[in-house]
């Protein structure tokens, strides 16, 4: 459980002034001492913080610490500025309303540091990413350029802001920066060209000469040499705990992180350097012959440096710095300048130079980090100005920044004590009042349009001749005279006149803080802040982007002759605006007191805080807190807020507001006098109420949240469930149906099975019964076959014995004889008449048939054979038919004939033309016409003859000249006589008696001796009117030589007596040829 703490706890002396008791002076420093002795340095006054400057760090400001107060009740821890911040912080983010918180208290008192402190809170607890946090560190790093460039080390604080700053931050509706603006007020310019002693000029020349690198130095024309510069104050140029090197690096980054280009820094350097140039031009007189002294440059090296540097003509510079132009309605006069104007005017010059620098480097840093998006925003304003400053030597500068704190402790009073008193009047509570400085009189004495201090300053600015600081103090003099807050020596009816405390030259003012001497030296010149128009125009004409742009009305088309406002009249305009801005937001007060003026740390000097606690009107402010209600709010919202606390107004309250407050109220108990009911608003004396009322609305509020969780959670479950349930009964009824059809699917698949078994039984059943009924059938079949063959057979029988037998075997028979032809007649022979080929007979009863069919067949091919033949062709057969009827089987000779052709006509007679004449003697057609040997009668040599046969005869005739020897007549011819063997020999035997006989038979050998003689027997055969030749085949036979007979006789002789037949006649009865044997 977390444990509630408490602004209570722990406490020491009381963090809350309001406790003090007794409230007096004295116990208020008491406490606040006791807590600043115990590092307690914050303590609160309601809800304005009063912060102790420590001059040492203390361990309050850790990330831990920040994460203590984010999103706490103010007065639930110890006081804090933290806690302030985060006040402020939400009531921006939750309520809407924009804040201011206000800063306050003497220089030095730990404004700059507070204002430091509530920025970094805010920019911890706010919304974090990448743009955000660009944002916020460009937000923060805008702190270290414009310290570096508006603070300076003063007798009172060594980091005193000499200028003021407003920061507005802007948020989006989520509470993250978008951006800021910072508005700058009056930098105390003068601290350029002088410093009171033990002070520094600003920061930032001392940081450039000690932390600048060398090439950086040389580059802007500068020595790391503080003495070498006038401007530079050398009796505190180093102090302590500053380390200037550092800080020139931070502070060129943070102008990286701001957004400054590498040129602008560069160019802001060079500006730098030029005010620290500018310091160390002097210069001398020079006497003009009408008794005036001009001025003249003393040493021109540091003009031409700061000329280069600026890129300004130097001669353009000297000018100004000896001439004064004045124009006046079309008219220019020159005049010249002595010494100490030329100082005035260098001095001028610088000051202008770095004071409008430094109102530039506020208005880039505002280009940077202003809000991006133009979304409303909500605003937080941080003011940090200034504090009230009484030094020994008071001058414009502080008149005008104690006016400005003048004007906030106004707007405290305003805020804090008046208007809460008026309000409590308005509001028609019952009210003691309490008394309280009111200060609005002294800024009257300022500010007033008439005759307030700056209003006649101004006056007598403008004013026509001679004016002085004098004739403006005569003029205070005489109309602030009766003011009851000024004091002045030279008043006529003063009763100052003897105060030696007050010299003569200088006013004072009885501050709200304390009274202030001033002295009116340089008053009209700091209020005139005049710039001789030369020098603007000289800077204008720099060749340097940044001088131009800052004067630009150096610029001589732009020659305005009207005076620009004064600076006394600009910044009361810019507090006015200030003091209007601040007004409409939320204000949260912080004010700081410093406790010793030694920037020591646990020293507290009770004189010196006892005056800050005074002229802060602090004791005041608690009175009226005291006195007062911590807390008010109009009835409607303070009813909306707290409704749900009472059952009746909640949730709606019908009726007026405020008796729905009073109900509310009465229902939680609350002690009456804690409450006042005012016309409008509610009234709540003690915070605890409120913070009771709050912690009550947070339970409310938690309880609320649950219940409306519980009910969206119960809807959303409930509806879930419902889903579900729709969803659950879905998928129930398609898994059911799925389950249905996996069942259904099953049973049908096993009743197809079962069924298929039962059917495949019932078909085997049939099946079997079928068979076996089929085969009772065919066994009744085949019993009735037999039954009736038997009876059949029983039946014929007798027919059978008779027939049958006979009629089966000439059927087989016919059947075997069919078979045997189909079989001859696709295994036939070829046709050709000597194929000795012929199948086989199947069955030896048909031997007979087959050898006749042979025979047939043989017959049938033979005949086939000679029908193709032609008559020659027949002829020539029948010749060789004849022939073998001769000889065949009795002459040796025959067989060697058979292959021959019977050609006949060997020599060709009637084609070759050697035989012409002998074939024209034969007059028939010659049959046969062969050379033969005719066989010498005598001794048995052979001579080759010519042998022609016609029908008729035949013809002997020279073989070389063809000349006919002898033509017998065929018929003379009888027979012929041929031996057995295998010689050429035959004898032609002529008719005993006829005419051809004369000289004997022919003996005559040819190699075609069977065709002769087969010719010779067909021509006798044919012939009617002969007998047929007569062949005698003999190996002895007789021949008739004329009237000898002889007998021819053929013997076998050997082959090796020569191959050829030899005949030789032996003697007159015997010729022996000899035939050899074959081999
Ligand atoms: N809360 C603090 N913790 C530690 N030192 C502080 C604190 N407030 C101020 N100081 C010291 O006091 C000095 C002056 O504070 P600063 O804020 O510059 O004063 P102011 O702005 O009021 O003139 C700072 O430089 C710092 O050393
Ligand atoms: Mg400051």
């Amino acid at each position: 459980m977390e444990v509630k703490t408490s602004l209570l706890d722990n406490m020491i002396g009381v963090g809350d002034m309001v406790l003090l008791e007794p409230l007096s002076e004295d116990s208020f420093l008491d406490n606040l001492k006791k807590r600043f002795d115990h590092s307690e340095i914050y303590t609160y006054i309601g809800s304005v913080v009063i912060s102790m400057n420590p001059y040492r760090s203390l361990p309050i400001y850790t990330p831990e610490k920040v994460e203590e107060y984010r999103n706490r009740n103010f007065y639930e821890l110890s006081p804090h500025i933290y806690a302030l911040a985060d006040e402020a912080y939400r009531s921006l983010r939750d309520q809407d309303k924009d804040q201011c918180i206000l800063i306050t208290g003497e220089s030095g008192a730990g404004k700059t540091e507070a204002s430091k402190l509530v920025m970094s809170y805010v920019a911890a607890v706010c919304g974090k990413g990448h743009e955000v946090n660009k944002v916020k560190e460009q937000l923060l790093q805008s702190n270290p350029v414009l310290e570096a460039f508006g603070n300076a080390k003063t007798v009172r604080n060594d980091n005193s802001s000499r200028f003021g700053k407003y920061m507005d931050i802007e948020f989006d509706f989520k509470g993250d920066p978008l951006g800021g603006v910072i508005s700058n007020y009056l930098l105390e310019k003068s601290r350029v060209v002088k410093q009171p002693r033990g002070e520094r000029n600003f920061h930032v020349f001392y940081q450039l000469l000690s932390g600048a690198s060398d090439d950086t130095l040389r580059k802007l024309k500068l020595d790391r040499d503080f003495s070498k510069y006038n401007y530079l104050s050398l009796d505190s140029a180093a102090v302590n705990g500053l380390d200037d090197a550092a800080n020139f690096r931070t502070v060129r980054n943070a102008m990286q992180i701001v957004g400054f280009m590498e040129d602008e820094v560069q160019s802001v350097l060079e500006l730098v350097a030029a005010v620290l140039k500018l310091g160390n031009i002097e210069f001398k007189p020079e006497s003009r012959c009408n008794g005036t002294d001009e001025s003249r440059v003393k040493d021109k090296n540091d003009l031409k440096e700061m000329c280069e540097l600026l890129g300004i003509e130097q001669s353009v510079l000297e000018r100004a710095f000896s001439y004064r132009t004045v124009e006046a309605k079309m008219e220019k006069v020159s005049t010249t300048l002595n010494v100490a104007q030329a100082y005035y005017a260098r001095d001028a010059l610088a000051k202008n130079l770095y004071s409008r620098l430094f109102s530039w480097l506020v208005t880039r840093i505002n280009e940077s980090i202003q809000a991006q998006t133009k979304a409303r925003h909500k605003v937080m304003g941080v003011l940090d100005i200034y504090g009230f400053e009484i030094f020994e030597d008071n001058s414009f500068e502080q008149f005008i920044i104690n006016y400005c704190n003048e004007k906030l402790q106004q707007i405290f009073i305003e805020l804090t004590l008046r208007e809460e008193q008026e309000e409590y009047v308005r509001e028609g509570i019952e009210w003691t009042n309490i008394e309280y400085f009111n200060n609005a009189i002294i800024c009257d004495l300022i500010e007033n349009n008439q005759n307030g201090i700056l209003a006649m300053l101004d006056e007598e600015c403008l004013r026509p001749g001679t004016v002085t600081d004098e004739t403006f103090l005569d003029k205070l003099n005489t109309i602030c005279a009766d003011h009851q807050h000024f004091e002045s020596r030279l008043n006529k009816n003063s009763k100052f006149l003897n105060d030696h405390s007050l010299p003569h030259n200088c006013f004072r003012i009885q501050h709200y803080a304390g009274k202030v001497l001033y002295r009116v030296e340089g008053f009209v010149d700091k209020n005139n802040d005049l710039l001789y128009r030369d020098l603007s125009q000289a800077m204008y004409k720099a060749n340097h982007s940044l001088i131009k742009q800052l004067f630009p009305e150096g610029n001589p088309a732009k020659v305005n002759l009207k005076r620009p406002p004064t600076a006394g009249f600009q910044f009361r305009a810019s507090v006015g605006t200030l003091m209007r801005n601040l007004q409409t937001k939320n204000p949260n007060y912080i004010r700081c007191i410093k406790p010793n003026d030694k920037k020591a740390s646990h020293i507290f000097t009770d004189s010196l805080v006892c005056h800050q606690v005074r002229y802060l009107g602090l004791m005041e402010n608690v009175r009226v807190r005291r006195a007062g209600y911590a807390f008010r709010q109009p009835y409607e919202p303070c009813l909306e807020r707290y409704k749900m606390l009472c059952k009746r107004t909640w949730p709606h309250w019908k009726g007026p507001a405020r008796d729905g407050v009073e109900v509310l109220m009465a229902d939680l108990q609350i002690p009456a006098e804690e409450i006042a009911y005012g016309r409008s608003k509610i009234f709540i004396r003690n915070p605890r109420t409120l913070f009771f009322l709050e912690e009550k609305r947070k339970q409310c509020l938690q309880d609320l949240a649950t219940l409306i969780q519980k009910i969206y959670r119960g809807w959303k479950c409930r509806t879930h469930f419902l889903l579900m349930k729709k969803s659950q009964i879905v998928v129930a009824a398609w898994y059911r149906r799925y389950a249905q059809q996996k069942k259904y699917r099953n049973i049908k698949s096993a009743t197809t099975v079962v069924q298929s078994y039962t059917r495949g039984w019932q078909a085997r059943k049939l099946l079997r019964e079928l068979k076996y009924q089929k085969r009772c059938e065919e066994a009744v079949t085949t019993i009735a076959a037999f039954w009736h063959g038997t009876q059949v057979r029983r039946e014929y029988r007798k027919f059978f014995r008779a027939n049958a037998g006979k009629k089966i075997y000439d059927f087989t028979i016919q059947r075997i004889i069919q078979k045997y032809f189909l079989g001859l007649k696709s295994n036939m022979p070829s046709m050709s008449p000597i194929d000795k080929k012929w199948p086989a007979r199947p069955y030896s009863f048909l031997d007979g048939v087959h050898t006749e069919l042979r025979k047939i067949f043989h017959h049938w091919r033979c005949k086939k054979y000679r029908d193709q033949f032609t008559e020659e062709k027949k002829a020539v057969y029948e010749e060789k038919l004849e022939a073998s009827e001769i000889f065949k089987g009795k002459k040796a000779l025959y067989p060697s004939s058979v292959s021959q052709p019977f050609k006949g006509d060997y020599l060709e007679i009637s084609k070759n033309p050697k035989y012409q004449k002998l074939n024209s003697a034969v007059d028939e057609k010659v049959l046969l016409a062969d050379v033969v040997n005719k066989i010498n009668r005598a001794n048995g040599k052979g001579t080759p003859r010519i042998f022609l046969l016609t029908k008729k005869n035949f013809v002997l005739a020279d073989q070389k000249t063809g000349q006919v020897k002898a033509s017998i007549p065929l018929p003379d011819v009888t027979s012929v006589s041929v031996s057995t063997q295998k010689d050429g020999f035959f004898a032609l035997k002529l008719k005993e008696g006829s005419a051809s006989a004369v000289k004997g038979d022919f003996l005559l050998s040819s190699e075609h001796l069977i065709e002769i003689i087969t010719k010779l027997h067909r021509i006798g055969a044919t012939a009617a009117d002969r007998e047929k030749l007569k062949v005698d085949i003999s190996d002895e036979f007789l021949v008739q030589f004329k009237q000898d007979k002889v007998c021819v006789k053929f013997i076998q002789s050997s082959p090796k007596n020569g191959n050829s037949v030899s005949c030789k006649r032996k003697n007159n009865r015997l010729l022996e040829v000899s035939v050899p044997t074959s081999p």
